[in-house]
């Protein structure tokens, strides 16, 4: 199969003002080779991109799916459900692949966690803190249309 080339990759992450960044993500219920696809293409993007985590819209495919290699943590998350785990503030600075460009202190939770399913619709937990902790917060807001510069 062509590797793509990647200019193309760098056009394809939508930029805020996008109407697809602002909606919520629709939930997957198929899960097929076209689901396959979909995760390899957001792989490559994130990693073209050097981005440490990725949402559907930022290509712009409304579905609830991220993927993350961030701070050793590697998951592709599917119909994901968050829960804080330790609500303590952290605020670090944090940037965003569709926001190119701009870097601000936000504040997160310490300790978060995701629960979903992969491709193949296998469970999928992953728990962290630090810088992964806040990778899992920010891919999940983009799911529900929610940017990292947004009042919090
Ligand atoms: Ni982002």
């Amino acid at each position: 199969m062509p590797r793509r080339d990647t200019a193309a990759y760098l056009n394809a992450v939508r930029q805020i003002g996008d109407p697809v960044l602002r909606m919520a993500a629709q939930p997957v219920t198929t899960f097929d080779a076209a689901l396959k696809e979909l995760e390899a293409r957001m792989i490559e993007a994130m990693y073209v991109n050097d981005g440490v985590g990725l949402a559907a819209p930022q290509i712009g495919v409304s579905l609830s799916i991220f993927v993350m290699d961030c701070d050793g943590v590697e998951a592709t998350v599917i119909n994901p459900k968050l829960t804080i785990i330790d609500p303590t503030d952290v605020t670090e600075s944090e940037g965003c692949l569709s926001v190119l460009g701009v870097r601000r202190d936000r504040t997160r939770a310490a300790r978060a966690k995701v629960e979903g399913v992969d491709v193949r619709g296998r469970l999928v937990v992953v728990e962290a803190e630090g810088y992964a902790a806040r990778c899992l917060q920010h891919e999940f807001d983009h799911l529900q249309g929610r940017l990292f510069i947004d009042p919090v």
